[in-house]
């Protein structure tokens, strides 16, 4: 039995939307302004921008911890060129305690585009990475997923938007790029982000828009009732140890968070990234879905003196963070559960949806549930136990083959009956 994919297809972008709506009143936080000259003092290269980083990092006690870097007033520009003559510029920030970041953008006929983004995130800084494990500069590049923009056109962004790699998500926002400036002038003509866009008309790109009737993704979705979401992407996670897998699972999750609204949120596969660690007698599995939605499932081994050993899945907890600033919205944990339990050495499977409450506000739904957290064996899942709501999928086809059966015998017998029938009306010619 391979892992399954759910039917459903893209995941509902509820969060972001709510989330918005809830910080746009904002907080403490610096824009970047980088304005290249060339030789003859004419402007060549012009960015001024806002982001943050969310990172996730490990601490001393191998717990992981999500940290919000943001730009410091200091922040400088050493290295920024505008690469007009080598069809390559390069806009690049340093702040705080030795942070950088940079993106490349390169030029072609008519377009320019980003390249590679590069952040230096050094987790030396205590201040935004206290208790750090491992301490000291850490480098990831980030391949920029914008597309072309017209050569002669500002890039705007007033909206947020979020670019996931790794362990990182970076929200940008208030975004002004221009880069191969001609004539020492930054463009009237704007190219805006998806984002911007008015999201009924998402192909017609509106080169001239203004920024206050331009719609926003922080527009109220409020007046729509919460849609009911379609099922969430199935999605394989492991955990290793060494080099060894020591925890799989396969999973579509949903959150049902009801505090002041109903609100479903899918986690997305694509951008969820697994950490955790393993353990003889308790295994956490940790999903950060990249978009503010933190889930943490911890199992342990049930009497662990008994002669045959069961697991099974006690504490499930879900934070939902800021999305702009990473800082907590709400956090709910369930240590008291008492499911999915079976036999150590074997994998527990449930396809139907099942509900897990976390308390009276959080429930965590799962779909085509596969997983194993102790004694992985080669990278594979060992024998399934199955869920008793997963009996009836058995049941079907039993009572779907038996009610063949008699159908078939009916018709043979009726068969049968017609052949001496019309044999008897044979003999008598
Ligand atoms: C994050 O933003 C929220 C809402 O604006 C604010 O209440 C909270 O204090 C902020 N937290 C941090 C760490 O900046
Ligand atoms: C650049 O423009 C020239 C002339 O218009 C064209 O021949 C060439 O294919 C273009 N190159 C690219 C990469 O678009
Ligand atoms: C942009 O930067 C990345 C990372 O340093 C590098 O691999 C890539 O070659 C650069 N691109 C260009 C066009 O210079
Ligand atoms: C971290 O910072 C401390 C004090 O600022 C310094 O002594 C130490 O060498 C730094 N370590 C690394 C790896 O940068
Ligand atoms: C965006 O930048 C403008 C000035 O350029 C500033 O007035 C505004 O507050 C910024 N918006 C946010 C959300 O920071
Ligand atoms: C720059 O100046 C030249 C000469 O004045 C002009 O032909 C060209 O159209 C200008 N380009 C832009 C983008 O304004
Ligand atoms: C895993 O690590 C062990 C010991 O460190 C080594 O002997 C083994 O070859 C490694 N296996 C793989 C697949 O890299
Ligand atoms: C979400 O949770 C609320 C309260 O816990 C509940 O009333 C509602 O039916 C749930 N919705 C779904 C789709 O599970």
């Amino acid at each position: 039995m391979g892992p399954r994919r759910s039917a459903a297809s893209s995941r509902g972008r509820l969060l972001l939307p709510l989330l918005l709506l809830g910080v746009s009143g904002f907080f403490q936080s610096y824009a970047v302004e980088v304005d290249i000259k060339d030789a003859s003092n004419a402007t060549c290269l012009y960015a001024n921008w806002m982001m943050r980083f969310l990172i996730t990092y490990e601490s001393n006690n191998g717990d992981y911890k999500t940290t919000t870097l943001n730009l410091s007033s200091s922040a400088t520009h050493n290295g920024s060129v505008c690469g007009n003559d080598t069809q390559a510029a390069l806009v690049a920030v340093q702040f705080g305690e030795g942070h950088s970041w940079s993106i490349n953008i390169t030029k072609n006929n008519e377009t320019y585009q980003g390249d590679f983004m590069t952040l230096t995130y050094n987790t030396n800084d205590t201040a935004v990475f206290p208790d750090a494990k491992r301490k000291g500069p850490v480098t990831i590049f980030i391949k920029d997923p914008a597309g072309p923009v017209q050569l002669n056109t500002v890039f705007v962004c007033h909206n947020s938007f979020d670019i996931e790699a790794e362990n990182i998500t970076q929200i940008f926002w208030n975004v002004t790029l221009q880069a191969f400036v001609q004539n020492g002038t930054v463009s009237k003509k704007e190219t805006r982000c998806p984002a911007d866009r008015p999201t009924s008309a998402p192909t017609v790109p509106p080169t001239s828009a203004n920024a206050t009737t331009a719609p926003t993704t922080a527009a109220p979705p409020a007046p729509t009732p919460p849609k009911p979401v379609e099922n969430p992407d199935t999605g394989n996670y492991s955990l290793k140890s060494g080099n060894k897998t020591c925890f799989l699972a396969t999973v579509g999750l949903q959150v049902n968070v009801s505090q002041d609204k109903p609100l479903l949120i899918n986690i997305n596969p694509k951008t969820t990234v697994a950490d955790g660690a393993c353990g003889n007698t308790t295994a956490t599995l940790k999903l950060n879905d990249g978009n503010s939605t933190l889930i943490g499932f911890t199992f342990a081994v049930k009497n662990a003196s008994a002669s045959v050993q069961k697991f099974y899945l006690r504490e499930v907890n879900v934070t939902l963070l800021n999305h702009l600033n990473g800082s907590v919205i709400s956090s709910a944990d369930n240590n008291n559960l008492s499911k999915w339990d079976a036999f150590l050495g074997s994998s527990y499977m449930c396809r139907k949806e099942q509900t897990l409450q976390i308390n009276e506000n959080v429930q965590v739904h799962t779909f085509n549930l596969w997983i194993q957290p102790f004694l992985v064996e080669a990278n594979k899942f060992a024998t399934a136990q199955e869920c008793s709501l997963d009996d009836d999928s058995i049941l079907i086809p039993i009572v779907v083959g038996a009610a063949l059966a008699v159908l078939i015998a009916i018709i043979v017998v009726a068969y049968i009956i017609g052949r001496r029938k019309s044999y008897a009306g044979y003999q008598t010619l």
